[in-house]
């Protein structure tokens, strides 16, 4: 195992009984504390995917949005936020905007495309909706999602699949803790999946 890593496990700060009774919560936030449990984090993913030709790194609202686009700075890949419901501005809603001409006139001036699609998926605790741009990614992109745990996989299997829908292939998904009780990975199936931490 790499010398970081126990570093960055002891970073994280363990808080039992939130936000359910029963649920060992993984407080992320001290990580983000210790500058360098927080650069051996992303140095360790950027080490793995760099040269991979990935072109998209999808993060998960909210806590991948803090780990996902560092690595996509370090790596060269865009960052795409996969988002919760009702976030993402959408063509539908907006389809043009109105402006005013020299002569007076008003037109609609059409706005480019952005298309959202949503995926429910079931949570630890509750279901939620997950939504991306269409026009965020092209067929045949190489896509890394990114998020800062794992527990029963619906969240990242809700992420592959609106990738997927599009055309985007899913090189791996990479999280920093992986709650290995939970399964979460028998859910992914065929799908690469790269933890640093696997916690009971
Ligand atoms: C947590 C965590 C993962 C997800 C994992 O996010 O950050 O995204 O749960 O659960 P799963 O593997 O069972 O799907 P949460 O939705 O609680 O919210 P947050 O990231 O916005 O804090
Ligand atoms: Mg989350």
């Amino acid at each position: 195992q790499d010398p970081r890593i126990a570093g960055i496990s002891s970073s994280i700060r363990v808080i039992p009984d939130f936000p359910k009774p029963g649920i060992m919560f993984q407080d992320i936030t001290t990580l983000l504390l210790d500058p360098k449990a927080f650069k051996d984090t992303i140095d360790l993913f950027v080490e793995r995917y760099k040269g991979k030709d990935i072109s998209v790194v999808a993060g998960i609202e909210a806590r991948g949005f803090i780990f996902g686009p560092p690595i996509a700075l370090a790596i060269g890949a865009k960052f795409v936020p996969m988002r919760k419901p009702n976030k993402l501005p959408e063509t539908q809603k907006f389809p043009y905007k109105l402006v005013s001409c020299k002569e007076g006139n008003v037109i609609r001036v059409y706005i480019a495309s952005r298309e959202v699609i949503s995926e429910k998926y079931s949570l630890e605790y509750g279901t939620d909706i997950m939504e991306m741009h269409v026009g965020a990614v092209q067929p045949g992109e190489r896509a890394l999602v990114v998020d800062d745990l794992i527990a029963t996989g619906g969240t990242l299997c809700a992420a592959i699949k609106l990738l997927e829908r599009v055309g985007v292939h899913v090189v791996e998904s990479a999280c920093v803790i992986e709650l290995k009780e939970l399964k979460g990975r028998e859910r992914l199936v065929d799908k690469s999946l790269f933890v640093l931490i696997s916690s009971t």
